[in-house]
């Protein structure tokens, strides 16, 4: 299969040509473009039976209907979130869409406590003192883990990875989901309404998919309702949270710490070195002004293991809609919602 990927740096191909080799007879006809898919970009993929795309491609209905209108019969994202894809118009369409529901999510679980600990003991800012022969350690107080209240928004595979994780630190975990899994019970996650997990929580870490219904989850009526000095983290999906909100609640000290490795305008920087460049995007440089908000560009799933499980998984899934074998993968009717 002539398969067009998108958004593609040197490690997606590396990861993507050895799973592909792999494959033998099997595998596919891979063209790497480092452009990432959008309403400029599309005509590259003209004639492709399949596009391979990440996080920040958009996949909106024109793009989608440009391109079934040059032959594209599949989509294959390498990521698990798959809202910049308009699922209506594909199905339509008649374009299939798979994704890589998991890939390691221990590897966004350990990112995301990493951000925790970071934000506590300030493990950034002692590795430049310590460079530049400052040993004080006056503004490095931190906190314990032991014995404080976590608060996970989404109990699925990376939520639950988060909590085992917690819990070893000792830490009360609580949670909130729409369906309470025999799975987090078994973890000891106490189930909690958003209001008592806002309440209870020292730390709130957002593990749920970006919806409708969870898009700016996190605005200034749910900051104003968690304990003052709480920490946030957030590494699902940049809607997630309402950016105005929490700059406003960082600045008010009702928010003491703030992990990011994922933000509303992302597209616009995250996966470029735009070192040399003016960034225009206000909100964003304001949130790096503050010494207690720790932002990463979305790197949580960019360990080894999950970067060779999506490219074993994303070209398997492809290999299944070639043959027209049922592929698990697929996002079928129950995601049109
Ligand atoms: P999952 O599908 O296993 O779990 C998501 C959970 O959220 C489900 O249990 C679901 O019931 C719950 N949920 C849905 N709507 C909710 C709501 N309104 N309130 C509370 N819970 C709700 O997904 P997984 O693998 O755990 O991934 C979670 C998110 O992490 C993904 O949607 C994606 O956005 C993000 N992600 C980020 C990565 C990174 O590199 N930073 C990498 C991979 C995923």
């Amino acid at each position: 299969m002539r398969v067009a990927v998108f958004g593609s740096k040197p490690y997606d191909q590396a990861f993507l040509s050895a799973a592909n080799q792999a494959l033998g007879e099997a595998g596919h006809d891979l063209h790497y473009f480092h452009v990432r898919l959008n309403r400029e970009t599309w005509e590259l993929a003209k004639g492709f039976e399949a596009v391979c795309v990440f996080v920040n491609d958009e996949l909106t209905a024109p793009v989608l209907a440009s391109l079934a209108s040059h032959g594209l019969r599949f989509v294959a994202l390498r990521c698990a979130g798959f809202n910049n894809v308009d699922l209506k118009m594909a199905d339509q369409l008649g374009i299939s869409v798979v994704r890589v529901p998991a890939y390691s999510p221990e590897s966004v679980a350990e990112h995301a406590v990493g951000l925790m600990l970071t934000l506590s003991r300030k493990y950034h800012r002692a590795f430049q003192r310590v460079r530049d022969g400052n040993f004080a350690l006056q503004g490095l107080l931190g906190f314990n883990f032991h014995g404080r209240t976590a608060g996970l928004i989404g109990l699925g595979k990376i939520g639950l990875a988060t909590a085992r994780i917690l819990k070893g630190l000792g830490m009360r975990v609580i949670g909130f989901d729409q369906v309470f899994s025999e799975a987090a019970k078994a973890i000891g996650i106490e189930p909690v309404s958003l209001e008592t997990l806002y309440a209870d929580s020292d730390v709130i870490s957002l593990h749920c998919p970006l919806t409708r219904d969870t898009f700016h989850l996190i605005n200034e009526y749910s900051l104003a309702q968690m304990r003052r000095g709480v920490m946030l983290i957030n590494t699902s999906r940049g809607g997630l949270i309402d950016t105005a909100a929490v700059i406003a609640a960082l600045k008010s000290e009702q928010l003491g710490y703030l992990g990011l490795d994922v933000y509303e305008q992302e597209g616009d920087l995250f996966f470029e070195d735009l070192s040399d460049k003016v960034i225009a995007d206000d909100a964003f440089e304001r949130l790096l002004t503050f010494p207690n908000v720790l932002i990463t560009g979305h790197q949580g799933f960019f360990t080894e293991e999950a970067l060779g499980s999506i490219a074993e998984v994303t070209l398997r899934n492809l290999v299944q809609l070639g043959q027209g074998e049922a592929c698990p993968n697929l996002l079928g009717s129950d995601y049109l919602a």
